[in-house]
């Protein structure tokens, strides 16, 4: 390729927009009489479409960083923005909305409700906000979209571990958000079972265009994304 083709192609390549923005992000909590710094000063952006590990040993910070982002969480200081909204402003209504409608949450224990079906766990979120098509139907199609097609009907405990993370990632497609976020998926699964996981996770991320954020400690699973943004003691230490 010569010079003037490869500036044609940039040329033709849209600018990627931030799906996500933390803008120096602090943690704090009291701790007896001192407080302690969990976040100290945390900047990250991650684009659309993006497939992203964060990854730091235990303690690290990840999961205060995940909830914060999340909105599930405060940051004592700091911005998030989602599509460019801060949502660290929000009252909790509007903020609910902005969660149910833009990000899909997945954690390590997979967080199925025991006594409903595969599909009635994926069909739950749609009874929240608003949603088009009738809740059942977009559970089935999205049940099979992560290879599930076939267990609608079985309850969590009649599924393997990893059946039932991609229960759990179907649960958090189901609103169909523009960001999934995953506190260590693979943590309760074995070597065969995280692969799956994560070879499901890239495949959606192919079909979606969705962005797809892992907290991992665990360089193998972190492999597996696009890219990594490494926390060590609550600062981004590749940036
Ligand atoms: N609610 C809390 N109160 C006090 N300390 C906390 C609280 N939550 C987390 N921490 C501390 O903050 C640090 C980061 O925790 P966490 O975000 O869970 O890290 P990671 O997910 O990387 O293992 C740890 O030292 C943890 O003990
Ligand atoms: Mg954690």
């Amino acid at each position: 390729m010569d010079a003037t083709e490869s500036t044609a192609h940039r040329i033709a390549v849209p600018t990627p927009t931030a799906a996500l923005e933390a803008i120096d992000i602090y943690k704090s909590l009291p701790l007896g009489r001192e407080r302690i710094d969990i976040l100290k000063g945390i900047t990250l952006r991650i684009n659309h479409g993006e497939f992203v590990a964060v990854i730091g040993p235990s303690g690290s910070g990840k999961s205060t960083l995940l909830g914060i982002i999340a909105g599930l969480d405060n940051p004592t200081t700091g911005k998030v923005l989602i599509d460019g909204i801060d949502i660290t402003k929000m009252g909790e209504g509007q903020l609910a909305k902005v969660r149910n409608a833009k990000i899909g949450m997945v954690y390590q224990a997979f967080n199925l409700i025991p006594t409903l079906t595969a599909q009635e766990n994926v069909e739950a979120p749609l009874y929240v906000g608003k949603h088009t098509g009738r809740p059942a139907d977009r559970a089935r199609e999205i049940l099979e979209l992560v290879g599930l097609g076939h267990r609608l009907r079985n309850r969590p405990n009649q599924l393997s571990g990893g059946e039932q993370q991609r229960v759990a990632v179907a649960r958090a497609l189901a609103t169909d958000p523009a960001i999934v976020i995953m506190d260590e998926p693979t943590g309760n699964l074995d070597q065969k079972n995280s692969e799956n996981v994560l070879d499901m996770v890239r495949d959606l991320r192919d079909r979606t265009g969705k962005t797809f954020i892992i907290a991992t400690h665990d360089p193998n699973v972190a492999a597996a994304a696009d890219r990594e943004v490494r926390i060590v003691d609550g600062l981004v230490a590749n940036a």
